[in-house]
């Protein structure tokens, strides 16, 4: 297998062993992605699943083993808990070869000692310490609270005149089941690394077009370069947020906020800039075509297959179009809204 400098196993060369239809089972699948039946399906749910792996291994994860049994279709294997180097997780793994020579299942079936691994949750753990967060959700969340005037979550932020029920209904409204928040954790692993160029993209159609442009201006109608490289650290981190943030009061609280952002009442006010004092409505509504529409190419970029781009962007789309709705409060009187 592929390995990249860390040691830590190269995703993309773990999956290349994998048929594109195969099914994993285990129960850490459910400790670590939170789905009840412990399964992963396709390419499209290992990928997510081994990047938390490699995120994440404990340091018992070893793979002392001595032998395995095989009728060249079925794999059959034990990982002991004793090793000459001491005490390893404990597993017996089976996997299915298919006619390709491709993993096509993959069962892992737990000993006692790995169980404890799951109890004491040191999947979640740095440094064995408990209750820290991955490295990752560390780097994340520090990331963001760097990003100038974004309040997510924070003190800053007033509470939505939406209600948690109003979204509930709004969900339904644009048919936002579970598998398509399922479908936006997978988008958030394929757009990751990719915001700025999905943020470029936007602003290349924006600047374009004279009408819109105009928004990004200061009253020489010079774009004002300040604000438009301000804000667009929180567009990127918007990005992701749609992908990954439960939807919450604090999300709710939020996206309130975005839509005042766009007003006469809020915008310019997070930069202390001069630019033109509103986005009209009719324009924000009718930009979801240009955000929805050049997705797609950037979810296609890390070698999913053309069905799960396509459950991606549908998912994708209900989402900002769930956004956005939520925007227009601000603009439109409580009576009619
Ligand atoms: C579906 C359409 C749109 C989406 C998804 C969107 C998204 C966003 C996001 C995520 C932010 C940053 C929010 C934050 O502060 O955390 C933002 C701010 C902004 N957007 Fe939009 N936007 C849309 C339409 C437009 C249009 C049509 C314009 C006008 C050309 C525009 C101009 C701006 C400006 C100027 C800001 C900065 C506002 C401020 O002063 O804080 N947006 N938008």
């Amino acid at each position: 297998m592929n390995q990249p400098k860390s040691g830590a196993p190269c995703v993309e060369a773990l999956l290349d062993l994998y048929a594109h239809d195969a099914v994993l089972e285990s129960p850490l699948v459910s400790h670590l992605c939170g789905k009840e039946t412990g399964i992963c399906s396709g390419h499209e749910e290992l990928r997510p699943f081994f990047e938390m792996l490699r995120e994440r291994k404990p340091p018992v994860r070893q793979h002392y083993r001595t032998n395995y049994f095989t009728d060249g279709k079925t794999m059959i294997w034990e990982y002991p808990r004793e090793t000459p180097k001491g005490e390893q997780m404990d597993f017996v793994e089976a996997m299915e070869i298919n006619d390709d020579g491709l993993i096509q299942r993959h069962n892992v079936y737990w000993g006692w000692f790995g169980v404890g691994v799951l109890q004491r949750d040191e999947y979640r753990k740095e440094d064995k310490s408990r209750g820290e967060k991955s490295q990752k959700e560390k780097r994340d969340e520090k990331q963001s609270k760097e990003i100038a005037g974004y309040t997510y979550g924070t003190s800053e932020v007033g509470k939505s005149p939406v209600s948690l029920k109003e979204l509930e209904e709004l969900k339904q409204t644009v048919t936002l089941t579970e598998e398509d928040v399922h479908q936006l954790r997978l988008a958030g692993g394929v757009l990751e690394g990719q915001t700025g160029a999905i943020v470029d993209t936007w602003r290349e159609v924006i600047g374009k077009t004279p009408h819109l442009a105009y928004y990004f201006t200061d009253p020489h109608g010079k774009p004002d370069e300040n604000y438009k490289a301000s804000v667009k650290e929180r567009f990127k981190q918007w990005v992701l947020d749609v992908c990954r943030r439960p939807y919450n009061q604090d999300w709710l609280d939020y996206q309130h906020e975005i839509g005042l952002r766009h007003t006469h009442l809020k915008k310019n006010v997070t930069e202390k800039a001069e630019t033109p004092p509103y986005i009209p409505l009719r324009y924000l509504l009718a930009f979801t075509a240009v955000i929805n529409d050049t997705i797609k190419p950037f979810l296609a970029k890390r070698g999913s297959t053309p069905e799960e781009v396509e459950a991606m962007h549908r998912a994708w789309c209900k989402a900002v179009i769930l956004h956005v709705t939520l925007w227009t409060r601000p603009y439109v009187a409580e009576s009619e809204w």
